[in-house]
């Protein structure tokens, strides 16, 4: 499929004249029930277009990826479920407020997952932490399980995955189904991720519909090194090295 016409939109917020807003390209929508994409702010936006700038150094990158991992971290805390709890307040008011009960953990997918581990930490504290290594087989150039290092209790918990780039799902994919192999039932895994393709995010409608996707946005497509397009080139090596 060619890459889709990247939809326009005006940033800033509802009261301001048209003419003062700026319009900027916004995530393509998709059709599935289990893709969320974060809602298109000019903060948002702006994040972005520091990120994807070839021009953005390190330290830079760094910075404003950070704050992009902050929303996908806030927003997949949005989907874990909570029990009503109240509490009394220092006047002795009480207030009727929810309270997450559960066990959570994250599992990044080395390399570039692990970029995002800090972001999950800065709202979680003390949360256990796994990761997965998968690489394309020289010999077979599938993805390949290299090393896993998860939670031995992990079939009881909330799994935040992480990955920067959701390209063409195939490592993300295996790693699902370490993480169903080790007993995660498939709706307590949220994907985390920063930008998608539509094949990516179709791949992952497809093969686990009950699994829970958070992007930031979603791009027109992947070119022939299935790299994502617009994008913002090689997420690790960005993160990095470079
Ligand atoms: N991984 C990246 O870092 N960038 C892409 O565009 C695709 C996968």
């Amino acid at each position: 499929t060619p890459p889709q016409q990247a939809p326009s939109q005006c940033m800033g917020p509802e009261y301001r004249r048209e003419s003062e807003k700026p319009t900027a390209t916004v995530s393509t929508q998709v059709s599935h029930d289990n893709i969320h994409i974060l809602p298109q702010t000019p903060q948002l936006i702006s994040l972005l277009t520091m990120i994807r700038d070839k021009k953005t150094d390190r330290a830079d990158f760094i910075f404003y990826s950070n704050r992009i991992i902050r929303l996908l971290v806030e927003e997949g805390l949005n989907h874990l479920p909570v029990q009503e709890h109240t509490i009394t307040t220092p006047l002795g008011t009480q207030y009727s407020g929810v309270k997450f009960e559960g066990k959570i953990c994250g599992v990044s997918i080395m390399r570039a997952g692990e970029s995002m581990e800090q972001g999950l930490r800065d709202c979680c504290r003390s949360v256990r932490i796994g990761k997965i290594l998968i690489q394309r087989d020289e010999e077979t150039s599938k993805p390949k399980l290299f090393y896993d290092k998860l939670p031995e209790d992990i079939a009881d918990r909330w799994v935040l995955l992480l990955d920067p780039m959701l390209a063409t799902g195939g490592s993300a994919l295996m790693a699902v189904e370490v993480l169903k192999s080790r007993g995660v039932p498939e709706e307590r895994i949220l994907f985390l991720n920063l930008i998608a393709s539509p094949e990516g995010a179709a791949n992952f409608a497809e093969q686990f519909p009950k699994l829970r996707v958070i992007t930031a946005f979603v791009d027109q497509g992947l070119n022939e090194k299935n790299y994502i397009i617009p994008g913002l080139g090689d997420f690790g090596d960005r993160f990095y090295t470079m």
